[in-house]
């Protein structure tokens, strides 16, 4: 995915679309450029890598404008260059074009524009587009976009400028890659997401698929790919300025992680009552709907995957109800069996992953119940399901998720205790203890971020390790395996997740004294099964690293290093587990010198299949 970003109005116009940039860079970082309209003429500046050398070249080379389009890109068609940088430009520079998406059919658009004596200067599948309104471009800019859109194919969102129009900009929609319109006094603010505008606005226009945009200094425009203007409701985004900040932190994931408790609380707010029953009549889902499922049917990417993984072991042992689990990316090929008996649940932060959206559609076309588990209002995702449960986590900047995967195990665990309650499958005294779990959940969270002054010193010690293992059995499981996502995505340290039992089944050949081991070992059922494989992997020489409760001596025996947790009931301390694997993935990462927000090879939200 990649960040779009326009503006029109009064300010610096390059200043707006550089700080609107940088909070969009989580998108894509492998290069950045920015165009403006000065003089009957669009210049712009490009540049290959981080957001940083575009500034610095700015610094020193600056430009003005009345109007500009900025982007910031994770590479698709191309290799990360200079000359595949956007804006892309049409072959006589006055038309520039910024794209977030795919253009399916630029293959052959290229031929023929080549055909009719276009030149290209890069490799991408977006210069086609500017080339394409060069042909139909007549005066009338917007009137070019409609055409262009005619012909080409894909999903995407464009910005476009044209030397011609110097204070009008043209936007336009197409599938999952999201556009927002900012509405300011006198100036307008165009952006993948909300951070880009919050520093100026409160307003909100979301752009839908199949629209397009003219967007002014008074305002922008909406219509349809056919031309049928859209009375868009405004929205208002109550975002808090500050989450989208470091506010004194060195990196946005620490702060993120530090936010775990707050994003708990915010996430319970209105929905566990005083009596500890749930309330979640904001999904609008019967409980005679509720009551008709047969089977619940999930599936997510990466960490969202792992969050519903937890949540497939409370919905079996409160609703009773089967539970499949599959990797969206899987889903769509995996011919799966579902009817209107079907509660199919999609989690994803950003309400924008290729994979899950696809996944959406065939479980919707097979006639399945929709739940969505999402953090983006407004978003693809939200927009598709019948019902959707917010995560309330605020905006998460750093390319590895944190919060907002605490956000989605709550949300989880309210869906799993909701669905028990209604079908009445749920033991009433289990409800009532994880009613009771939950109320101190946001204080027993803040209490296990103070184990972050002992795993530093820890991380130091084993960051030169190549491959570590996490293991957890039962709900701790999708822990481990979310624990080793996130050593390997911030510090590149090879590191697998297992289901501790089935360690001796093979993995355990990879244990010697240069493996460290992090064993999920708190209270519960499975406890003294876990203290085995423990065990196990200590006969092996390797260095034991538990996150255990205090005082917990079985569990501490055995283990090299301890990271003491508060307990809680067993079906919820994973979401306090969690809390010391991402302090030991971000400090080893730090310690490596890693770029710890904006990991090689990432992008925060995954718009191609
Ligand atoms: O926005 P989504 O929750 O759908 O994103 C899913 C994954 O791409 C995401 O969780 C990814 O694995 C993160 N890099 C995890 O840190």
């Amino acid at each position: 995915m990649c960040g779009i970003v326009g503006y029109v109005g009064p300010r610096d116009v390059v200043g707006v679309l550089m700080d609107g940039l940088r909070r969009l860079e989580y998108r894509g970082y492998d290069s950045a450029g920015v165009a403006v309209v000065n003089g009957g003429s669009v210049i712009g500046s490009k540049r290959v890598g981080k957001l940083g050398n575009l500034a610095e070249v700015l610094r020193h080379t600056p430009i003005h404008g009345s109007a500009g389009i900025g982007h910031t890109r994770w590479a698709t068609h191309g290799r990360p260059s200079d000359s595949n940088a956007h804006p892309h430009l049409d072959c006589k520079g006055r038309i520039a074009v910024i794209h977030n998406g795919i253009i399916e059919n630029y293959a052959s658009l290229r031929d023929d524009l080549l055909r009719r004596g276009h030149t290209f200067q890069s490799d991408t599948d977006t210069e086609v587009v500017a080339h394409l309104l060069e042909e139909f471009f007549d005066g009338d800019l917007v009137g070019a976009v409609r055409r262009t859109l005619k012909v080409v194919t894909g999903a995407y969102a464009l910005g476009v400028l044209s030397a011609d129009s110097p204070d009008r900009l043209v936007f336009a929609r197409n599938g999952a890659s999201p556009l927002i319109i900012g509405l300011g006094e006198g100036e307008t603010f165009v952006a993948s997401d909300i951070p880009a505008i919050l520093n100026y606005t409160r307003r909100e226009l979301i752009v839908q698929e199949g629209e397009v945009v003219e967007v002014t200094r008074e305002g922008a425009l909406i219509s349809t790919f056919n031309g049928q203007t859209v009375d868009r409701e405004v929205t208002n985004i109550n975002w808090d300025i500050g989450s989208a900040e470091k506010s004194g932190f060195k990196h946005f994931m620490l702060k993120e992680i530090y936010e775990q408790p707050k994003v708990v609380k915010d996430t319970l707010l209105g929905r566990l009552r005083d009596d500890n029953s749930i309330n979640l009549r904001e999904l609008g889902l019967s409980d005679e709907r509720l009551r008709g499922i047969r089977k619940v049917t999930m599936f997510a990417c990466g960490s969202a995957y792992y969050a519903a993984a937890y949540g497939m072991y409370l919905i079996r042992q409160l609703a009773k109800l089967p539970v499949e689990l599959e990797l969206a990316s899987e889903f769509r090929y995996s011919d799966p069996v579902l009817d209107e008996h079907t509660l199919a649940i999609a989690v994803s932060q950003s309400g924008e992953t290729a994979d899950t959206l696809e996944a959406v559609r065939i479980a919707k076309t097979g006639g399945a119940t929709l739940l969505a588990i999402c953090n983006v209002v407004g978003s693809a995702l939200a927009r598709a399901a019948d019902a959707t449960l917010f995560m309330q986590a605020g905006p998460e900047i750093g390319v590895a998720a944190t919060k907002t995967f605490t956000a989605q195990c709550v949300d989880m665990a309210l869906l799993a205790m909701h669905l028990g309650a209604v079908r009445g499958t749920a033991d009433p005294e289990t409800l009532q203890k994880l009613g009771d779990a939950l109320r101190e959940l946001p204080s027993l969270v803040d209490q296990a971020l103070n184990v972050d002054d002992e795993v530093a010193p820890v991380a130091r010690r084993i960051s030169k390790a190549t491959t570590m293992l996490f293991l957890g059995r039962h709900v701790d499981y999708p822990i481990a395996m979310e624990g080793a996502l996130k050593l390997k995505e911030i510090s590149y340290i090879h590191a697998e997740g297992y289901a501790a039992g089935e360690m001796k089944h093979g993995p355990i050949a990879l244990l010697d004294e240069n493996v460290p081991v992090v064993v999920l070992a708190t209270r519960g059922p499975v406890q003294e099964k876990i203290l085995s494989n423990m065990s196990e992997a200590k006969a092996r020489d390797s260095r034991i690293i538990a996150v255990a409760n205090l005082h917990n001596d079985a569990a501490i025996e055995n283990a090299d290093v301890v990271f003491a947790v508060p307990e809680t009931h067993h079906l919820i301390q994973p979401i306090i587990n969690v809390v010391p694997l991402y302090l030991l993935a971000y400090h080893i990462a730090d310690h490596k010198g890693c770029d710890v927000d904006q990991p090689r090879n990432l992008a925060k939200t995954v718009t191609v299949e």
